[in-house]
C-alpha cells in the first residue's frame, strides 16, 4: 500500500531512478541574471542534459495542452504554475533525456515547487548554482533579449523581481543553510561568468563532497 506520492513516483520514476545515479545540479537567479546562457556552456562542456522549468512551460503552451491557458496566463503575470504541471514536465524530459546528469533551470521557484519535487522525486541536488546579479542589470537584459517572450516587458518583469524576492531567494536560503549553494557573480561578462561556474564544476571539492558553508548574500539584496 502506497500514497499518492508513492503512485506517482514508481509510474514516473521507477526506470529513472532504481536503475542509475541521478545527479541534479539547480541553476537559480532571478531573471535575466543568465542562467540559460550559462547552461548552454555547461552542457558542452560537462555533459549535462539542460531542462529549462520555464521553456518546459512555453513549449507545453505551444503543444496546445489542456494546461495551455492556465500556463500563458500565470506566465503574463509572473505567477508561478503549480508544481504538479511542472514536475511532470521535468520528470517526462528527464526520462526522454536518456541521460541521468540534469542542470535544472528556473527551478523550484518557490516552496512548493521544492517540497513537491523532493517528495515526488526524492531527489537531493548536488548542489546549487546560484547566479547573483543586481536587480538593474537584470532589467537591462531582459529588455534587449529580443527572444519575442511576452513577459519581458517592463511591467510583468516587476512582477517577476518581486516573485523572485519574495518566493524564489527563500528557496535559495533553505539550501545556502544546507551549505549546498555555489553563488557566482553574475554581474561579470558571460565569458568570465562561465569561468566561475567551470571552476564549481572542476572543483576538487565538488568531487569529495567537501563541506561548504554558508555564503553571504550581496548584490540582489
Ligand atoms: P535567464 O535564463 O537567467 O533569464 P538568459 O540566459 O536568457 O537569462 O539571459 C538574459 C539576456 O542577457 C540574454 O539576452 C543574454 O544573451 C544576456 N546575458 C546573459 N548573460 C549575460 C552576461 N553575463 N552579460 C551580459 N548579458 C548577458
Ligand atoms: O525561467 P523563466 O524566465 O523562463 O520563467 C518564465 C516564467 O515561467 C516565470 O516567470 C513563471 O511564470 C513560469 N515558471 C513557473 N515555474 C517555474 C519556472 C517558471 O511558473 N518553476
Ligand atoms: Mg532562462
Amino acid at each position: 500500500m502506497g500514497t499518492a506520492v508513492d503512485a506517482a513516483n514508481k509510474e514516473t520514476n521507477g526506470s529513472l531512478l532504481d536503475e542509475k545515479k541521478v545527479t541534479v545540479v539547480f541553476v537559480l537567479g532571478g531573471p535575466g541574471s543568465g542562467k540559460g546562457t550559462q547552461c548552454a556552456n555547461i552542457v558542452q562542456h560537462f555533459g549535462f542534459t539542460h531542462l529549462s522549468a520555464g521553456d518546459l512551460l512555453r513549449a507545453e503552451i505551444k503543444s496546445g495542452s489542456e494546461n495551455g491557458t492556465m500556463i500563458q496566463n500565470m506566465i503574463n503575470e509572473g505567477k508561478i504554475v503549480p508544481s504538479e504541471v511542472t514536475i511532470k514536465l521535468l520528470q517526462r524530459a528527464m526520462r526522454e533525456s536518456g541521460n541521468n546528469k540534469f542542470l535544472i533551470d528556473g527551478f523550484p521557484r518557490n516552496e512548493e515547487n521544492r517540497a513537491a519535487f523532493e517528495a515526488v522525486t526524492k531527489i537531493e541536488p548536488e548542489f546549487v548554482l546560484f547566479f547573483d546579479c543586481s536587480e538593474e542589470e537584470m532589467e537591462r537584459r531582459l529588455l534587449s533579449r529580443n527572444q519575442g517572450r511576452e513577459d519581458d516587458n517592463i511591467e510583468t518583469i516587476r512582477k517577476r523581481f518581486k516573485v523572485f524576492l519574495e518566493s524564489s531567494l527563500p528557496v535559495v536560503e533553505y539550501y545556502n543553510v544546507k551549505g549546498k549553494v555555489r553563488k557566482i557573480d553574475a554581474a561579470k561578462p558571460i565569458e568570465e561568468v562561465f569561468e566561475a561556474v567551470k571552476a564549481i564544476f572542476t572543483s576538487k571539492d565538488e568531487k569529495g563532497k567537501t563541506k561548504h558553508s554558508r555564503v553571504h548574500w550581496c548584490g540582489i539584496l
